[in-house]
C-alpha cells in the first residue's frame, strides 16, 4: 500500500523515524530519512535493505529554505516530489513556566509546530505542481498535548499540531491529501532518557499496559495512516499510548 511510493520522514535519524524509515522500507517505498543530524540520516539510510533506494537528507524543519531546498533535491533525486510524508521531527526543552526563557519557548514551537507547518506547505505545493495528487500526511503530537508539568511550551505546540492536523484536513481534501495524526505515550527513545528514573514510575503506574511503547509500535501506526488502508481516514488523532 506504500510500495514504490516516495515517503518524506522527519526525524528520521532516530527513535520513532527511524523505526518508520525502516518499515516503510520494508514495504517497498523509496524513503528519504530527513534530519537536522546528517549523519544519523545516513545511518539511517545505511541500515535500509537497499540503501541506493533510499535517501538520506540534512534538513532543519524549522528553518523554511532549509525544507525548500530538500524538497527540490528530493525531486531532483527521484523525478518526483513526496506524496507521503510524515512529519516525525521533535524536540522538548522542559521547564516551568516561571523558569522557562523565551527561548526554550520559541525552539520547541518552531521545531514542532512551525516545522510541521513548514514541510507540509512545501511539500504539497510540490506535489500540487508536479501534477500528484492522492498524498497523506503523517503528524506526530503527543498525549502530552493535554497539558503536563514542565511542558508549557512542549503541551502547547503538540496541541497546535492537532489542531493543524484537523485544518488541513479541511483544506487538503480537495487536492486529494489526507491528513492525520498519531499521540505517541511514552516511547523508548532518545527523547525518554532523561526522564527521571521517579517521574518514569510514576508513569508506569497510570498506564494501563504497565509498560513504555516501542517505537516500531508508533511506526506501524503512522504506516497505516499513510497507507492506502486508512483511505477513508483524515483529521483524525490516533492515541498509541497503552492505554493512557
Ligand atoms: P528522538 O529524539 O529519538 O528523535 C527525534 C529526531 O528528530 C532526532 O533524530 C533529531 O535530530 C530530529 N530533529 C530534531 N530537531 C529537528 C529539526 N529541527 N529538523 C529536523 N530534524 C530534527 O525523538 P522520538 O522519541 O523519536 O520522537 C519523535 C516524535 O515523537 C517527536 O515529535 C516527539 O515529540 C514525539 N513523541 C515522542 C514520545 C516519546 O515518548 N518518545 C512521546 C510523544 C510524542
Amino acid at each position: 500500500m506504500v510500495a514504490n511510493k516516495i515517503a518524506l520522514v522527519t526525524g528520521g535519524g532516530n527513535g520513532i523515524g527511524r523505526a518508520l524509515c525502516r518499515l516503510l522500507a520494508r514495504n517497498g517505498a523509496r524513503v528519504v530519512a530527513a534530519d537536522r543530524v546528517s549523519t544519523s540520516a545516513q545511518e539511517t539510510v545505511n541500515s535500509l535493505s537497499n540503501p541506493r533506494s533510499h535517501l538520506a537528507l540534512e534538513l532543519d524543519v524549522s528553518d523554511k529554505s532549509s525544507v525548500e531546498t530538500g524538497i527540490k533535491c528530493i525531486i531532483e533525486t527521484f523525478k518526483a516530489p513526496p506524496s507521503l510524508v510524515a512529519n516525525v521531527a521533535g524536540i522538548t526543552r522542559d521547564f516551568p513556566i516561571l523558569q522557562m526563557d523565551e527561548r526554550a519557548f520559541t525552539d520547541v514551537i518552531d521545531v514542532n509546530l512551525k516545522g510541521t507547518f513548514l514541510v507540509t506547505q512545501a511539500a504539497v505545493k510540490a506535489l500540487v505542481e508536479h501534477g500528484g495528487k492522492d498524498g497523506a500526511i503523517v503528524n506526530v503530537s503527543s498525549i502530552s498535548s493535554k497539558g503536563n508539568y514542565g511542558q508549557a511550551n512542549y503541551s502547547a505546540s503538540k496541541a497546535g499540531v492537532e489542531a493543524f492536523t484537523r485544518t488541513a484536513a479541511i483544506e487538503l481534501a480537495k487536492l486529494g491529501v489526507r491528513v492525520n495524526c498519531v499521540m505517541p505515550g511514552f516511547t523508548r527513545t532518545a527523547m525518554v532518557e532523561t526522564v527521571p528514573e521517579k517521574v518514569k514510575q510514576q508513569i508506569l503506574m497510570i498506564t494501563p499496559l504497565k509498560r513504555f511503547g516501542q517505537p516500531e509500535e508508533v511506526a506501524e501506526v503512522i504506516a497505516f495512516l499513510l497507507s492506502d488502508k486508512s483511505s477513508f481516514m483524515t483529521g483524525a488523532s490516533v492515541k498509541v499510548t497503552g492505554g493512557m
